[in-house]
């Protein structure tokens, strides 16, 4: 492979690829659901760790490995694999929405992003419990289950579904978003919270939600959500309204009609701070 330019071909294996490893982990992580497993907690915060998040990455690992030995790899519990650097790196949330697997509420996805020489340019998120597989790829649209989804055209802030997430240091920091939520819960139409940061993305992408916004989130959380919404015509930047990226510290993901008033409404709850 050269370091410049992929063929189609070779994108079209590594997409491939992508899906069967989120769906192998999707499968782990429904049968753990059924049959139980052990919890941990990371550290001293309400962060938690889970059998099946570590089954699951172990899997999706092997798969990325076989088909390609010399990736690199960046998966949420095992961080970077130590091998030379390639201008491909997979990124790789093995359960996103590890809070709502051990409550058994059924929200939860394998995430799987994978970038070439920095760019996202495949994302694929598969939600095993309702059997939907979100696929974007640069250039090409995204998908769910095969069909092409679009964001939504809701116009204004007044008539929006939002979404939000917490970071697990929410119960001790000043930054914890709060002022926000509560900033938007006054103007929308509806406030959601499915507890999974790849979905709230993929829902924008499907018009099920009209934004998102939250802090501190990390590269496996939002590298394939990012693809999946550009792809349906979304926008996501950071809250400044400056391209979003996957290592940064904030994020706004709209159907793009809503992106100005999420942008002035954070504005102006963060200056207040
Ligand atoms: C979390 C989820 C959640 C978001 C947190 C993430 P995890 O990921 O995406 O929606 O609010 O910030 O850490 O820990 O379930 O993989
Ligand atoms: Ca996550
Ligand atoms: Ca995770």
């Amino acid at each position: 492979m050269t370091t410049t330019t992929l063929t189609q071909h070779e994108i079209h294996t590594i997409l491939e690829v992508a899906i069967l490893a989120a769906r192998q982990g999707g499968a782990i992580l429904l049968d753990y659901a059924q049959k139980g497993f052990e919890i941990h907690r990371k550290g001293q915060s309400i962060n938690l760790v889970t059998e099946a998040d570590l089954h699951s990455e172990k899997t999706v690992i092997h798969t990325i490995h076989q088909a390609f030995p010399d990736h690199q790899i960046l998966s949420e519990e095992q961080g970077l694999q130590d091998i030379p650097t390639h201008p491909i790196k997979w990124i790789v949330d093995p359960l996103d929405g590890t809070t709502n697997f051990t409550h058994g509420f059924p929200m939860y996805n394998v995430s799987i992003g994978v970038e070439y020489q920095g760019t996202c340019l495949i994302g694929v998120v598969y939600d095993p419990t309702r059997d939907e597989l979100f696929v974007g790829q640069q250039g090409k649209g995204a998908t769910l289950n095969g069909t092409p989804i679009h964001v939504s055209l809701t116009p204004k802030l007044n008539e929006a579904l939002l979404t939000t997430g917490f970071a697990y240091d929410v119960h001790t920091a000043k930054d914890n978003n709060l002022k926000e939520f509560c900033a938007f819960t006054v103007r929308a139409r509806g406030m959601r919270r499915t507890g999974t940061a790849a979905i709230d993305l993929c829902y924008i992408a499907a018009g099920r939600l009209d934004g998102f916004w939250e802090l501190q989130l990390n590269p496996w959380d939002t590298a394939a959500g990012k693809v999946i919404v550009e792809e349906a015509g979304g926008k996501i930047t950071n809250y400044a309204g400056e391209p979003y990226s996957i290592y940064g510290h904030t994020l706004i993901a709209s159907n793009g009609l809503i992106h100005q008033e999420m942008i002035d409404v954070l504005k102006s709850c963060r200056e207040e701070q």
